[in-house]
């Protein structure tokens, strides 16, 4: 089976699950997967039970999906991503979005938990990405491009989509939730990255680094989707404060932003 057709029977598998077609999909980054757990009349689908997914592995992620309703609006979640520190090819990665477009989906919402490169930031603070720098040297388009798809060379200027950001910035002065806007840097992982790195990406204009979201951006606009990226600053990166990184840190700011994180994206899903 070629790529197409993977693509097309695991779209046709998930919407054999339910009588509806979902507008907006929601990835939900490390720490960040409870709001599936909110989705109203859900269909809960284990990655495991997809046709051509890739088999997850990672523990502390679920690795579903998760139809249903959020602000009355129809949605699919996935409820833990693939990394490509885990050793999947960025082919098995952005699969998940290949589904998703094919299954209807015109808006995503990509989110992850991701350290601090800017010095203004804090942990626990929610960033808007207006941008991302990709210097990894790695692309899911590379290979021959399958022109059904989408365009051999993809523009990226306005990847991250500018009404969507208004609607964004919207919805948080609405809540009172004091949403930063920044740069995305994709860093492969899994190490975190040494002091001078976070001062390089610092000087290339980062304003946090993390581990995912890029490759599933790019797949998502070759496939003409509109992209909303929301990263939760779960720690400072290393060398701006003075202290060793661990991914308890992750863990237990992600736990602590949770409740604003969910009244956030509610909110957008509603605007
Ligand atoms: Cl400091 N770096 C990367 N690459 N990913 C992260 C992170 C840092 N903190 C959370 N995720």
């Amino acid at each position: 089976m070629n790529l197409l057709e993977k693509i097309n029977e695991s779209a046709n598998y998930i919407l054999s699950k339910v009588e509806f077609k979902p507008s907006i999909g929601i990835i939900l980054g490390s720490g960040l997967g409870d709001l599936a757990e909110k989705i109203e009349n859900p269909e809960v689908i284990k990655y495991d039970d997809i046709p051509n997914f890739p088999i997850s592995t990672v523990e502390g992620h679920k690795g579903r999906l998760i139809l249903g309703e959020l602000e009355n609006k129809k949605v699919i979640a996935m409820q833990g991503r693939f990394h490509f520190y885990e050793g999947y090819p960025l082919e098995d990665v952005t699969f998940p979005i290949r589904v998703m477009k094919a299954i209807g989906i015109e808006i995503i919402i990509v989110t992850n938990a991701a350290g601090g490169a800017n010095k203004d930031y804090k942990p626990g603070d929610l960033m808007l990405i207006t941008d991302h720098i990709n210097f990894t040297g790695r692309n899911p388009l590379m290979g021959r491009n399958i022109d059904d798809l989408g365009p051999r060379f993809l523009d990226m200027t306005s990847s991250y989509d500018k009404q969507l950001i208004e609607i964004a910035k919207n919805s948080a002065k609405s809540i009172d939730v004091d949403l930063k806007e920044g740069v995305y840097m994709w860093f492969t992982g899994p190490t975190y990255e040494t002091p001078s790195e976070v001062r390089l990406a610092r000087t290339l204009g980062a304003d946090a680094v993390g581990m995912s979201t890029v490759p599933e951006v790019i797949v998502a606009r070759h496939g003409g989707m509109k992209v909303l990226g929301i990263s939760c600053i779960t720690n400072m990166a290393a060398g701006i404060l003075d202290k060793p990184l661990n991914h308890e840190e992750v863990v237990e700011t992600s736990e602590k932003v949770k409740g604003t994180f969910e009244k956030l994206i509610r909110k957008i899903v509603r605007n």
